[in-house]
């Protein structure tokens, strides 16, 4: 217990980190906090607080925090070497388990993190195809690189296929090569792939759009427009991958693209991410068989770092064990109906789209939630002002973001989770 300790690492931060902070993510101060330590579902503050936590490090921490599997793993690596560049064994084991698992995968390419995936996901894809545009969906979310910041958070409409870039430093030519269209769309997405696809190398899609599910035939279409014009096919599963379902979206949804980004879940928790694709697509990654200025450069000093491969064999090991993905989805299911009929019974119009293992919660009486427009409609600040209510009370939230769940989450968790979320919206309804 120790809050003024707390208060002066707090200043530190404000002092020393940009922005006080590691991003975009802010707390009111009164609400702010350092983390001191993790355990299964919970979080302590260097305060003392305990917190239920459905941040989850924003995903990654699918096992719950300090797994003893992981920990294992990682003790057991760390006096033999933590980077050495050359090939490893955790690295070479963790590439044949996400082979083995992955539908669409032949091979994997390791990077540092999801938007490291995607990157160079388009970049291969460009290489494979001869073109240069790629086309993504209105609201998805790849990561911060230049290509991806077109259309991932607008307001309104955009003048389809063209976007807004989201941040400020974005270049606008890179604008001039990424074409947005409305997820869940299908004709227009159709009709948009079929008229842009002599100059479109790659279709980006997140199959579970942030918190929106495909809807029936949507995906089916993309990849079948997609594998008519030779256009490289990316899932981008870093949320879905290895949570939704031990074969991720394509398992769960029955849709197998090109080529596959993975990050978050897939190494319990520490820095690493993949690209898995098929063979013929990923070959342009293989020096092996064409002059290095045919191969697609996509280096990095600590790819496939043994750390992170020996924590992410552990993690995939406690994931292929039976009963973890039911259990995901009891969870899931008891939080987002027990949510939804508590926030329904004290007058608000709340919904918890998503999947059971990663949802939303949506202030909107919109229905049925189909795309980034249709989550537009949502009340940011009743879901910021709730979130703040669930905080103060002792859950680990990301205001009008995503709830996580882990596979050490538990009934009793549950339990009083929905006593604080019932009390929350009682305050919220209080003013
Ligand atoms: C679907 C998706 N893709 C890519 C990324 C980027 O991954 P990273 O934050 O590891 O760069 C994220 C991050 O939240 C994501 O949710």
């Amino acid at each position: 217990m120790d809050a003024a300790r707390q208060t002066e690492l707090l200043a530190l931060a404000g002092k020393y980190l940009a922005g006080g902070g590691t991003g975009l993510f802010l707390l009111p101060p009164e609400l702010n906090l350092v983390v001191a330590r993790g355990e299964g579902s919970r979080v302590w503050d260097v305060s003392g607080r305990e917190y239920i936590d459905y941040h989850l490090s924003s995903g990654p921490v699918l096992l719950g925090h300090a797994h003893p599997a992981v920990t294992r793993a990682v003790e057991a690596q760390l006096p033999l070497g933590t980077t050495y560049f050359f090939l490893n064994e955790p690295e070479i084991r963790l590439a044949q388990r996400i082979v083995e698992a992955v539908p669409c995968a032949d091979v994997v390419h390791y990077t540092g993190s999801g938007t490291e995936a995607t990157f160079y996901a388009l970049r291969v894809a460009r290489a494979w195809s001869g073109r240069n545009k790629v086309l993504k969906f209105e609201g998805a979310w790849h990561g911060m690189h230049d290509y991806n910041l077109w259309g991932t958070v607008p307001s309104k409409p955009s003048a389809y296929p063209h976007s807004t870039p989201d941040s400020v430093g974005v270049p606008a030519v890179t604008g001039d090569t990424v074409l947005v269209t409305p997820f869940n769309e299908t004709e227009a997405a159709v009709a948009m792939i079929e008229k842009h696809a002599h100059e479109l190398a790659a279709v980006v899609v997140e199959p579970l759009q942030r918190v929106l599910q495909p809807e029936p035939g949507f995906l089916e279409a993309i990849r079948e427009v997609t594998r008519k014009h030779r256009i490289v096919l990316i899932f981008d599963e870093i949320v879905t991958g290895f949570r939704i379902a031990w074969g991720g979206a394509q398992e769960k949804y029955g849709v197998v693209p090109d080529i596959a980004c993975y990050g978050k879940a897939v190494s319990g928790g520490f820095p690493l991410a993949v690209i898995a694709g098929n063979g013929d697509v990923m070959s342009v990654l293989d020096a092996r068989n064409r002059p290095k200025s045919e191969v697609v450069w996509a280096t990095n000093t600590l790819n496939g770092n043994p750390v992170c491969a020996a924590a992410g064999v552990a993690a995939l090991d406690v994931l292929s064990q039976p009963g973890i993905y039911e259990h995901l989805r009891h969870i899931g299911s008891r939080l987002r109906e027990g949510i939804v009929a508590s926030g329904t019974k004290h007058g608000f119009a709340v919904q918890a789209p998503g999947e059971d293992a990663v949802f939303g919660i949506r202030f909107t009486d919109r229905k049925p939630l189909r795309t980034w427009m249709d989550l537009t409609t949502a009340d940011k600040d009743l879901g910021w002002r709730w979130a703040i209510e669930l905080m103060k009370r002792g859950l680990l939230v990301n205001p009008n973001e995503k709830f996580y769940i882990s596979i050490q989450h538990t009934d009793a968790d549950v339990d009083q989770t929905l006593g604080i979320v019932d009390e929350a919206f009682a305050a919220l309804r209080k003013g």
